[in-house]
């Protein structure tokens, strides 16, 4: 069976074993997190404390919803114009516990292409130690919060929200997978500066996805020529993605890829709510770098 044909047979089995679980055991919580028990476990998280990263691995950190498949699907390209590389049967996420199971079979050729979601102080050491390049991919809260919102509804391993105004206070509080949007941006702010991070938002990969391919290319020391930039991008563009993710995401085509838009949050904020996320925004990230570059006053007013 091919990569591919693997990863839709595991989502599947994910859809049918999450059939006749309860809404309250669809996530579970871990050290005060909470995270989805279909694709997560207990014990790949105590595994991940003694994670052995490599030099050359080339790690994708992202909060829930800002962009992961569309980074992960830009890295794969960029990578495997220079080294044959078959994207992994799921995502290469070091705390997915199928992921992790080839992980810790030492199955995976350098370099490898890891991703996360875990908070900056939850990923392992080894990778500070190794010092492996890590691209950080944010979105601006308001949108962020939208997506999760329908990813929660419209993804069945999930439990769902009879509101989007039920979701709000649970996404402001951090009572969602992975935790609050807010620690993780807070955690990130304070490393930008670190020759080993770069910081891309979803916002100016939608503005310049061509500029974004060369920079995320040159940031890993991966050079490529500008005709395998152009062609990366428009494989990245929405449009191919969503064309293509029946192939490549199979029944989770229409969870993952969505509207892909910037400034969906419009058509669901109350000006309560948006007035809310501007002081939270206010409070943790104003005047910081992490805040200019997600440029709130551009896609986060009315
Ligand atoms: P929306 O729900 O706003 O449409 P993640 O992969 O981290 O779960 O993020 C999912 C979000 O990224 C979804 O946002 C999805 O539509 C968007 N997305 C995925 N691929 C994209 C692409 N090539 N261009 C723009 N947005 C993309």
């Amino acid at each position: 069976m091919d990569n591919n044909s693997q990863f839709h047979e595991d989502l599947k089995k994910i859809l049918d074993a999450v059939k006749n679980v309860s809404k309250e055991a669809l996530v579970f919580t871990y050290n005060g997190v909470m995270y989805p028990a279909a694709i997560c476990d207990t014990d790949t998280f105590k595994d991940i404390e003694s994670f052995e990263a490599r030099e050359e691995d080339l790690m994708l950190v992202s909060y829930p919803k800002c962009g992961t498949n569309w980074a992960i699907s830009l890295l794969y390209s960029i990578v495997g114009a220079k080294y044959k590389k078959e994207a992994p049967s799921c995502m290469p996420a070091i705390e997915f516990k199928a992921y992790n199971k080839s992980l810790k079979e030492n199955t995976v050729s350098s370099p490898r292409i890891l991703a996360t979601h875990l908070h900056y102080h939850n990923i392992p050491q080894s990778f500070f130690d190794k010092k492996v390049k890590m691209l950080v991919v944010f979105r601006n809260p308001k949108d962020t919060a939208v997506s999760f919102f329908h990813f929660y509804n419209n993804n069945p391993a999930l439990p769902d929200y009879d509101t989007w105004d039920d979701f709000f206070p649970d996404f402001m509080t951090g009572k969602v997978l992975w935790g609050s949007y807010f620690d993780h941006a807070d955690a990130w702010n304070k490393h930008l500066d670190e020759d080993t991070v770069l910081l891309m938002t979803f916002e100016d990969m939608k503005e310049d996805l061509e500029g974004s391919v060369k920079k995320i290319s040159e940031f890993f020391g991966m050079s490529i020529t500008e005709e395998q930039v152009k062609q990366i991008a428009e494989k990245g563009s929405f449009k191919y993605m969503k064309e293509n993710s029946g192939k490549t995401h199979g029944d989770f085509a229409e969870i993952f890829f969505r509207k892909g838009d910037v400034g969906d949050w419009r058509s669901h904020f109350s000006k309560a709510q948006s007035h809310e996320v501007d002081s939270k925004f206010e409070e943790c990230l104003a005047g910081t770098k992490l805040g200019e570059l997600l440029k709130y006053n551009v896609h986060c007013k009315w």
